[in-house]
């Protein structure tokens, strides 16, 4: 979701901004700004569109000055037109305001604002940061202050980076991510460590109701209430900063075929670490595990695996968690599942769970984020930055990581701890089958629908294949277990529709066939997924034979594929899908 930068040095502020916003855009954002103080003059420039394109047409990086900020804007209150993109101005241009967030009392406060005077430029929420931080500046003529006073008026999510004609920059959050880089000579505030990690890999993590001040002599910590609090610096891994297209077209395409190497980088733990998570996880009386988007798919994949291994565990989409929440006690565990561990709803669902005395365990692709500091053990699944906007190799690594944790724990084993080379070799196989799945790409990408069918453990891939080529191709598509067609979906299906069938030679290869036999005699195209050759398929994709409980690793591949190939016939960008963002940070 949108990002911050704010930098305060000795540097040409604009371009080292400029260059944070790119490494972060994979966040995903519709306009974007900069603001920076050159002899006690603030100069602004913003626009909708890309960050190379308004850069190009308005000269964004040509802004004078050692101190600034940047913002890409995802709108949430207001459209998207150059007025609402941040930074947003006080009335006398003497602060400058990013916000990434929601304020959910911005109403009220325009109000009381315009009442006092301010003049408002845009229709954002965010806006009235600037104007509460003038107003309570001018009474106090005190920055400290003037943010302890804005901080406690502000209800909603909220991180905010603002620059004082001064030449002070000042950042707090609440529910929403900021990170101080802590340079040689210099300061970076940002969203992200992306932000800033080509200068510096030493960081600083505010806390909720954290406020960071920093001028021309000193970096200072607050709490809301005005005391000064201390904040330790955090040695952050250089190789996050990894995030090169290689030889591949896309992000995506890359991520996709790494997942040889990262389904096995997941399972490689710190043996203390894994022994303590398996600890809590063994004596827990019940396990709710949640997530969302394709994270939940890996916790609906968990529920199985893990039963599987005679554990019961519930699942809970953690958007629906404040709903359906009500069994979770002190003798509870959630495991919250999450690439980024930033995603508001999972955040907000795990301080629910903690609230009502459960213990927290997470899966994350990134130590630092909020979810693993809020956790009482997580482990990570170490597949490395991923980009595209659309997760692929994190849910390989999040099943892979899934599938050991239940070898470890449960009373009956899967085998994936001896089969690692073995699927090493199946997903390169299955990989190798790239260009066949590009020709069925190109004859089905002109469809309106498809249907992706699967039974028992196949079921949960088919809702991530579905949302894969939803969110990649914008073809509406819908997973479905098999069974469930004859119960109503199949009064949609007619000869102009595609249904995808995930259907390997296992327990439930006969069930699924006369399925496909019913949906064959309707006219529908079939696109079979299997390690099994049959006629009854117009496509098939052939899948190595792998041991039947590991079938999800591999299978998910070929949709994966498939689903970005539907996006380059369709001419969309697989790497930042229209209206989505990486990381999630509102409700
Ligand atoms: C997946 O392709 C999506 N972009 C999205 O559903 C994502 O999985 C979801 O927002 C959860 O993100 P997280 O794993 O970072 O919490
Ligand atoms: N709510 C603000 C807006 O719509 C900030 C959105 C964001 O986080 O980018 O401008």
């Amino acid at each position: 979701m949108c990002s911050i930068i704010g930098y305060k040095g000795n540097e040409h502020a604009s371009s080292i901004l400029i260059e944070g916003l790119k490494k972060m855009e994979y966040r995903g954002y519709d306009s974007v700004g900069i603001a920076t103080i050159k002899s006690g003059k603030l100069l602004t420039r913003k626009g909708v569109g890309k960050v190379a394109e308004v850069n190009k047409s308005l000269g964004l990086d040509e802004l004078p000055g050692n101190l600034g900020i940047g913002h890409t804007r995802w709108a949430t209150h207001g459209g998207i037109v150059d007025s609402n993109a941040h930074p947003h101005l006080a009335c006398d241009s003497t602060i400058a305001v990013v916000h990434n967030g929601i304020v959910e009392n911005y109403d009220e406060l325009k109000d009381e604002l315009t009442r006092s005077g301010h003049v408002f430029k845009s229709e954002t929420d965010s806006e009235v940061i600037a104007h509460l931080l003038e107003e309570y500046f001018e009474i106090t003529q005190d920055i400290r202050l003037s943010m302890i006073f804005t901080c406690k008026r502000l209800t909603g999510s909220f991180a905010f980076v603002a620059i004082f004609n001064s030449s002070t920059m000042c950042g707090a959050r609440y529910d929403e991510p900021l990170i101080v880089g802590v340079g040689n000579d210099d300061y970076f505030l940002s969203s992200d460590i992306l932000g800033f990690l080509n200068y510096t890999d030493r960081a600083i993590f505010l806390d909720n109701r954290d406020i960071v001040i920093i001028d021309d002599s000193d970096i200072s910590f607050f709490d809301f209430n005005g005391d000064r609090i201390s904040r330790r610096i955090t040695q952050v891994a250089w190789e996050l900063g990894d995030a090169d297209k290689g030889k591949y077209a896309h992000h995506t395409l890359k991520e996709i075929h790494e997942q040889q190497n990262t389904i096995v980088k997941s399972m490689k733990q710190n043996k203390k670490t894994l022994e303590r998570f398996c600890d809590i996880m063994t004596r827990a009386k019940n396990i709710y595990i949640t997530g969302s988007g394709t994270s939940y798919h890996s916790a609906l994949l968990a529920k199985q695996i893990f039963s599987k291994s005679k554990i019961h565990v519930e699942t809970i989409m953690s958007s629906e968690f404040q709903y359906s929440s009500d069994l979770l006690d002190e003798n509870s565990i959630l495991l919250a599942i999450s690439q980024s561990g930033e995603t508001a709803d999972v955040i907000q669902s795990v301080k629910s769970a903690k609230a009502m005395g459960a213990k927290i365990l997470s899966i994350v692709n990134i130590p630092t984020s909020s979810l693993a500091r809020l956790s009482d053990s997580y482990l990570e699944v170490n597949c490395g930055p991923e980009i595209g906007v659309a997760a692929t190799k994190s849910f390989t690594s999040q099943l892979a990581l899934l599938y050991y944790v239940t070898d470890i724990i449960g009373r009956k084993s899967n085998g994936i701890s001896t089969s690692k080379d073995m699927l090493v070799r199946a997903i390169s196989e299955v990989l190798e089958l790239d260009s066949k799945i590009e020709r069925i790409a190109n004859q089905i990408k002109g469809s309106r629908d498809v249907y992706i069918l699967g039974r028992s453990l196949h079921f949960p891939v088919c809702l991530e294949g579905a949302l894969k080529i939803k969110e990649l191709s914008y073809i509406h598509a819908e997973g479905m277990a098999a069974g469930e067609l004859k119960h109503g979906p199949l009064a949609l299906i007619d000869n102009g529709s595609i249904v995808i069938v995930i259907h390997p030679n296992d327990s439930t290869y006969v069930d699924t066939l006369s399925n496909i036999h019913t949906i064959k005699s309707r006219g529908a195209k079939i696109v079979g997924i299997s390690n099994k050759k049959n006629s009854i398929y117009d496509y098939q994709i052939t899948i190595p034979t792998i041991s039947e409980f590991l079938y999800p690793l591999i299978e998910i591949i070929p949709l994966q594929l498939l689903a970005y190939y539907l996006a380059i016939g369709n001419n969309a960008n697989p790497d930042y899908p229209r209206n989505l963002a990486k990381s999630v940070t509102v409700k």
